[in-house]
């Protein structure tokens, strides 16, 4: 999806980015301009802090919701649209949501905002795809839409259009959207847990609402809806790989299992989304411009919050183990102590970032990932880290695409997934071919 804009380093949105990262409110380290307390959860946070600016509170849910990333194409205005999504239905454009009278959603109402916002229905009555994350921006409160709306109606003008969807039968009929929606999607806010802390729900309320961790976390069925069943249990979609190839991407198991942030702390989770980086991994895929456009501008209260409910999940074991022959994992070995073992070390415990080693390959979810495809992405086309590259974070891995052929990678991924206590199924050649 909209991940070009950070990987090819495309300066307009550099720019859009760098823009937003010194806004004075956003940039701020300080928990001030929390989100408001638009129920329960939220009134548990700093949020009561009167904040100077009447727009702050909606500029930070703005944030939180990551805007700015899906709707500020390649060089273009922020805000804009024109992101292009390449789902497994067609590839659909983000809209123009400035204050554009035309092009935009100038001319729009609260109430016409709200319903597209939750119910994915816009200002005429047409559907809207669920690229558009609206079943997750559903559990935004009142008061919290209304800030949302408020600063979104102050974004300058753009008389940007974005590109024509393309979209084939049938799913270029918006219409069917009525019966998607039907199947899979019930619009209801965000309902705190009584039984839970205030810290919890407003962690929940951000991981599940504003922040929709699920849409790339969550598996979907055929027709892309996410399984309640399997909320953040990994999920795997398309986006673009370092070169701008649009390839698999897994997004890793979140709730503390084995292939999922098990290994994680609390401080583990909120250093790696306030900084993009820490001592057991630094961003460098698609996480990075949830870092950069989101998670980073959020409070240190705010981003514990999401870390505790994050810890708190059920674990959902959905690993899948090999075993491997004693030749495989000798030729896998040998592979790896030639390209990666200076880096990671023969231990596979990686050294401290900063350092010019790597990160540690025990316990990571990408390498025992149930879905391959993120750590044969690494090994074929390397790494690239957040822009600006945090003082003390990792430096870039290098692409090992030219130099290992389809079977030396799939040796190798099945040698980390079955070294050092690590687990993850069986990868095969064919999936690395379809990876490069
Ligand atoms: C994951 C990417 C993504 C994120 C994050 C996202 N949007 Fe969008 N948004 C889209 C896409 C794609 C569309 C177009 C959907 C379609 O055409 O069916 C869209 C459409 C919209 C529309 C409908 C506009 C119209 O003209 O019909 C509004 C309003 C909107 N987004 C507001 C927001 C706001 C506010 C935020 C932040 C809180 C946000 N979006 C975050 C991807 C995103
Ligand atoms: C020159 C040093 C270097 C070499 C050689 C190297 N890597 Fe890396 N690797 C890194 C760095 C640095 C990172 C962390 C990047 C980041 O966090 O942004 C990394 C990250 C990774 C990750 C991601 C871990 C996670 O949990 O997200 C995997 C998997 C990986 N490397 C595998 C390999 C394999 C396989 C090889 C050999 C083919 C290899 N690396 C060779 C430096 C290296
Ligand atoms: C645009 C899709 C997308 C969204 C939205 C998203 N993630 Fe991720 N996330 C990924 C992918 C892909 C990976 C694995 C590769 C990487 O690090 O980019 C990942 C990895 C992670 C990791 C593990 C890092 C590692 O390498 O082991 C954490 C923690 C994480 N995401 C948390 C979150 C949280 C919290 C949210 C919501 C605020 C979120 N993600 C939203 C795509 C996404």
């Amino acid at each position: 999806m909209a991940i070009e804009r950070i990987f090819t380093g495309i300066l307009g949105t550099a720019a859009a980015l760098a823009l937003w990262a010194q806004d004075p409110v956003l940039s701020q380290s300080t928990p001030e301009p929390a989100a408001p307390a638009d129920n329960a959860a939220a009134e548990a946070g700093p949020a009561d802090a009167p904040a100077p600016d009447p727009l702050a509170k909606g500029k930070y849910l703005a944030a939180a919701g990551n805007c700015i990333s899906c709707h500020t194409a390649p060089g273009g205005e922020p805000f804009a649209g024109g992101v292009a999504f390449v789902t497994d239905f067609g590839t659909l454009y983000s809209t123009n949501i400035t204050s554009d009278a035309t092009a935009g959603i100038g001319g729009w109402t609260l109430e016409q905002f709200t319903r597209a916002m939750r119910e994915g229905i816009d200002n005429d009555g047409v559907h809207l795809y669920p690229a558009f994350p609206y079943t997750a921006f559903t559990k935004i409160g009142d008061e919290d839409m209304a800030e949302l709306f408020a600063y979104i109606k102050t974004i300058p003008p753009s008389s940007g259009v974005p590109p024509a969807n393309e979209m084939g039968f049938p799913f270029n009929q918006r219409s069917l959207m009525a019966v998607w929606n039907a199947l899979f999607f019930e619009p209801a806010r965000f309902t705190p847990d009584t039984a839970q802390s205030a810290e919890w729900n407003r962690g929940a309320y951000l991981v599940e609402g504003l922040g929709h961790c699920g849409a790339c976390h969550t598996p979907r069925n055929l027709l892309g809806a996410e399984k309640a069943d399997a909320a953040l249990s990994g999920g795997t979609y398309l986006d673009e790989v370092t070169g701008g190839a649009v390839r698999p991407w897994y997004a890793v198991n979140l709730t503390p299992s084995q292939n999922g942030l098990k290994g994680w702390t609390q401080d583990n989770i909120v250093t790696y989304l306030k900084t993009g980086h820490g001592t057991r991994v630094g961003s460098y895929g698609p996480m990075n411009e949830v870092i950069t456009g989101s998670t980073m501008h959020l409070s240190d209260a705010d981003v514990n919050a999401m870390a505790v409910y994050l810890k708190s999940l059920k674990p959902i074991e959905n690993g899948v183990t090999q075993t491997i022959a004693e030749k495989d994992q000798r030729a896998g070995e040998t592979l790896y102590t030639i390209h990666c073992g200076t880096c990671h070390l023969p231990t596979g415990l990686g050294s401290t970032p900063g350092s010019e080693l790597g990160a540690p390959l025990v316990g990571s979810a990408v390498v025992q990932g149930n879905d391959p495809s993120t750590l044969i992405n690494i090994i074929l086309n390397g790494t690239e880290v957040i822009t600006p590259a945090p003082a003390k974070g990792w430096k870039n891995m290098k692409a090992f695409g030219n130099l290992l052929d389809d079977d030396e990678v799939a040796t190798l991924a099945n040698y980390l997934r079955t070294s050092w206590g690590n687990q993850g199924g069986k990868v095969t050649p064919a999936q690395v071919a379809k990876q490069r």
